[in-house]
């Protein structure tokens, strides 16, 4: 479906208008199907290769990436079936060394038992020689610094060493930034974030141009079987129309909050890659389509964290982000190398002025500015 953001996500995936049939056709439970007893298997056979809710899905996702996507039960379970089905025993993989943790974890273990050498890269560079690396995975904005980098330029220097490169596009999802135009051979995201956006599911895709790509990752996933139930697949598919008001909102929450926090002079390292003054400012807005709703900051000590998500009323304790709730987390809990009172806000989409007011009396409260 051509047309501007709201209009391709309300259409993304359904099928043609049939007199009779729902928009979208509600969820197919099934492990086995029937079968043509001369023929054997049709379009579906068994539950773990074939689905059609799940094709509906990952025909959504595919158009809004541009690219052909396969769904998968959970970020980890997309990123992991990328790294293990491209990557042998002496190769090298690029990681981001600030980004999501548990990919990290998995490099550090797994890939390293597995004899693969793994390059961890801060985000915003600098970039060391791609000679010799199989494959470079990016994370832009990584997760939690909210670094940026140019893809474009990345890619550029990548595939003249004859790495393949791919991006977690879950923080901007396909509405916030493009990684296949920009040169990514490949999307890995988690669908549990932004792009489903209701807290209530955990959910991963890749998608891809490549088709011998596709077809590595499709086997892989039927082999290792790694991919989401139907109900899943069809309450993303639901979720999925409403991103471009939901992002819209996020995003302009986080231009509030993020302003607010930065005129304070009792809150530190305010990140957003919106604010003029923010390290990626550029490049983000070169690249992005749109700045999502994530914002950081320290507080100084675990402690006045704990004040300050005691003292809100709107902003949930919470790990996760992009979500319909306001939800920050002190990433240090989880063990990534931050600041003990560095905070990650997840704007959701409650009115401006309520947030804005609840998350400056919490930190007035925090810092003892009022009784
Ligand atoms: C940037 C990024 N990539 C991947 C993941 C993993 O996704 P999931 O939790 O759906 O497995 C996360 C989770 O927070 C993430 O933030």
């Amino acid at each position: 479906m051509n047309g501007r953001d709201g209009t391709r996500v309300v259409h993304a995936g359904l099928p043609a208008p049939e007199p009779g049939a729902p928009f979208l056709p509600g969820p197919v439970f099934a492990a086995p199907y029937h079968l043509d007893p001369a023929k054997g298997p049709g379009i579906n056979g068994y539950g773990r290769s074939d689905n059609p809710t799940r094709r509906g899905l990952e025909a959504a996702i595919g158009e809004l990436e541009g690219g052909s996507a396969l769904a998968f039960a959970s970020g980890q379970a997309a990123i992991t079936g990328l790294l293990l089905a491209t990557l042998r025993p002496g190769d090298a993989v690029m990681l981001p060394s600030d980004g999501y943790y548990a990919v990290r974890a998995f490099g550090e273990s797994t890939l390293r038992g597995l004899g693969i050498r793994v390059v961890p890269v801060p985000t915003a560079g600098p970039y060391p020689s791609f000679a010799g690396v199989r494959l470079v995975l990016l994370e832009t904005p990584s997760n939690p610094s909210l670094d940026v980098c140019d893809v474009r330029a990345v890619a550029g220097a990548a595939h003249a060493a004859g790495a393949l490169v791919a991006v977690d596009n879950t923080t901007a999802t396909p509405l916030g930034q493009r990684p296949l135009e920009l040169g990514g051979d490949v999307v890995v995201a988690s669908g549990t974030k932004g792009l489903t956006g209701h807290s209530d599911m955990l959910l991963g895709y890749v998608a891809t141009n490549d088709d011998d790509l596709l077809t590595r990752l499709t086997v892989w996933r039927t082999q290792t079987g790694g991919i989401p139930g139907a109900f899943d697949a069809w309450l993303a598919h639901r979720s999925m129309a409403t991103l471009d008001l939901r992002l819209a909102r996020q995003t302009a929450n986080a231009a509030a909050v993020a302003t607010a926090l930065a005129a304070r002079s009792d809150v530190d390292a305010v990140r957003w890659p919106g604010l003029p003054a923010d390290p990626s400012y550029r490049i983000a807005t070169a690249q992005m389509r749109r700045i999502p709703g994530v914002v950081s900051f320290d507080l100084g000590s675990a402690d006045r964290v704990v004040r300050f998500l005691t003292a809100s009323a709107l902003v949930f304790a919470a790990t996760s982000f992009g979500g319909v709730h306001t939800t920050a987390d002190r990433r240090a809990q989880w063990g990534d190398d931050t600041a003990p009172g560095f905070v990650r806000l997840s704007c959701g989409i409650e009115d401006t002025d309520d947030l804005l007011t609840d998350v400056s009396a919490a930190l007035d409260q925090a810092y003892g500015h009022v009784p």
